[in-house]
């Protein structure tokens, strides 16, 4: 009919088929080019990446960091109310690394266990975020404004400072800041969000893996979010004991927590606040917006004198969805960061008939209190001994997972990015996959166990106010082979077949003109193949295969410039030698995607 014509038209382009090849795939008419991989040469004296990795530590903290993920394009003029397509800031997460590709040889462990300092050196510089000034010439070419004083790396050894309710709690005492005010460092950021007043939140997601506590009882601050006894890359058996690498083992060495670093995993698990037009500022930790492995996060559009409103996903199995709504109200012209330093985290419960509540993790909430009085009278949570209850709203922060938990919210299979709709402020939730989930476990949100290939949802918030405490929720599509189809209210509103199948949606993101971009990081078994993007109408549930990733990547991190004609796509962990096929190493890098009509991306 007409209307469906009409309805669908927000996607112009002819959907890619699946793909095995070591490259990027676009549509007809589209171009594709890797940009500003791992290496390449960003502040100080510009290192060149070297092919064969023997650049130093001290090279690394002046490149561009490895995995990039979330990124976000900040028009130069932005701060000004401008929205100059040509010339920003592009700021990027870089959540890990690959130890193979990072050294000539792998990472060295010595007979005894310890590691070379500059190899550690390195690997934690190739952690953190990049702000990275870029400009397009008049033939439309981007590139890297080198010497401008906006090129930053911050890393995994940055110094910042805490903030918000955890500020000065005593779990955050460490040899390091005895007050508990401030840290070192950043890692394992994942998505990100730009915040209304221009700044970038960067995510701590899978922090606790960089933590090593041999401990034989560890504090719940740790075992709730994974800390163990070893940790992924050994730093803290960085060979001189430095003292920047010895904060990794979170074990009580010494008499008290100010003469170790027993409570350095309190510290992570944040929203870090990085102003990237204040090359010199210091990084805040929002601790505010909780603490737990944080995808990343998504505000609601900000309004003058209301609360600023903030949605953030915990991407773990059976983990949670939250919601910030800041006590202070939103003005454009004063706005900043301590808008997140007050307010209240709430956490998403969806119920079996569509509705959902927002349940306050607050010592000011009766019912919250109420049931944290019968979990101390229990003496556990799950397996969590919980004897005491909690102090102080810091201490319901640092263990926001456990206070989650206590208000009863629903457990979803691994929440990861999430979009508001701009044309009606609907929320989307991508929900990647849940191996662990059973039969006799499922909810109506999380109805698939197990859930291999994951699906997406989404809900509006009564009377449409981001603040309000209730919600309806459905379905947008559940993910899978073609043939799977997306059944609400009775009626079949999605089949996918092989212009759209798709596996484990991450990376989501609304653009400028209201479509919607989902990104996977999943199988690449058949039918599946490389990861992928796909656009989507939001009205029409219209999806179509965009772009597809070299082998054995995932694609994570979209963004355009405001007038949508330059697109920002990352590409993390490719397997080959990608992008250069005579460099023996992958590299992580960013791919620019350009209409070669010089038209709206997806249009
Ligand atoms: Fe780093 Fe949840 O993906
Ligand atoms: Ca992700
Ligand atoms: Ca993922
Ligand atoms: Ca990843």
């Amino acid at each position: 009919s007409h209307s469906r014509a009409h309805m669908s038209s927000r996607l112009g382009f002819d959907a890619v088929g699946v793909s095995t090849q070591n490259q990027v795939v676009v549509p007809e008419g589209y171009s594709a080019k890797a940009f500003v991989p791992w290496g390449t040469p960003l502040t100080g004296n510009l290192p060149v990446f070297f092919d064969d990795a023997s650049n130093s530590g001290a090279d690394q903290e002046q490149q561009v960091g490895m995995h990039h993920d979330g990124v976000h394009f900040f028009p130069i003029d932005v701060k000004s109310g401008g929205s100059n397509s040509s010339e920003g800031l592009l700021v990027m997460n870089h959540e890990y690394i690959n130890q193979n590709a990072l050294h000539p040889a792998g990472a060295t462990t010595f007979a005894d266990g310890t590691r070379p300092d500059d190899e550690v050196r390195k690997e934690v510089a190739a952690h953190g975020v990049s702000v990275i000034h870029i400009k397009q010439d008049a033939h439309g070419e981007w590139s890297v404004v080198h010497g401008s004083s906006y090129n930053r790396r911050v890393t995994g050894g940055t110094e910042m400072d805490i903030r918000g309710p955890v500020r000065g709690f005593s779990k955050l005492v460490t040899k390091f800041s005895p007050d508990a005010t401030a840290t070192r460092g950043t890692l394992n950021n994942c998505a990100m969000g730009p915040t209304p007043w221009g700044t970038y939140l960067a995510a701590e997601e899978n922090w606790h893996g960089y933590f090593a506590n041999g401990d034989a009882v560890r504090p719940k601050e740790q075992i709730r979010h994974g800390v163990g006894s070893a940790s992924r890359y050994d730093w803290e058996k960085a060979v001189g004991g430095a003292d920047e690498y010895v904060r990794f083992n979170a074990s009580a060495v010494a008499g008290s927590a100010a003469e170790d670093y027993r409570n350095e995993p309190n510290t992570f698990g944040y929203m870090v606040e990085i102003d990237p037009f204040d090359p010199n500022g210091k990084p805040q930790k929002r601790t505010g917006l909780g603490r737990f492995g944080h995808e990343g996060v998504i505000f609601a559009p900000a309004e003058e004198g209301k609360p600023v409103v903030c949605y953030s996903g915990d991407d773990s199995r059976f983990e949670y969805i939250y919601k910030f709504v800041s006590a202070k109200p939103y003005h454009a012209a004063t706005a900043d960061g301590s808008l997140l330093d007050e307010g209240t985290l709430y956490v998403a419960r969806y119920n079996d008939d569509g509705t959902g509540e927002w349940l306050p993790l607050s010592l000011d909430d009766a019912g919250f209190v109420a049931k944290m009085n019968a979990a101390v009278a229990a003496g556990s949570v799950g397996s969590i001994e919980f004897t005491a209850p909690f102090s102080s709203q810091a201490d319901i922060l640092v263990n926001t997972r456990l206070a989650a938990d206590i208000a009863g919210a629903t457990p979803m299979d691994r929440p990861e990015w999430g979009a508001v709709d701009p044309a009606n402020g609907k929320v989307y939730f991508t929900l990647t996959n849940n191996s662990r989930r059973t039969p006799d476990n499922t909810n109506a949100a999380n109805p698939q166990g197990p859930n291999p290939n994951g699906h997406i949802i989404y809900w509006r918030e009564q009377g449409n106010k981001h603040t309000s405490t209730r919600f309806a929720w459905d379905i947008f599509v559940f993910a899978g082979e073609a043939g799977t189809e997306t059944v609400v209210d009775g009626k079949s509103v999605v089949t996918l077949d092989d212009t759209n199948l798709f596996n484990s949606p991450d990376g989501l993101w609304f653009d400028y003109n209201g479509r919607l971009w989902i990104q996977t990081d999943g199988s690449d078994a058949p039918p599946y193949q490389n990861n992928m993007m796909l656009a989507a109408d939001p009205r029409t549930r219209d999806i179509r295969r965009f772009f597809v990733g070299p082998v054995g990547c995932e694609v994570t991190g979209v963004v355009t410039t405001p007038d949508c004609r330059t697109m920002f796509v990352n590409i993390q962990h490719p397997r080959g030698n990608w992008p250069d096929a005579g460099v023996d190493r992958p590299r992580d890098a960013t791919v620019i995607v350009t209409r070669d009509d010089g038209g709206v991306i997806g249009s």
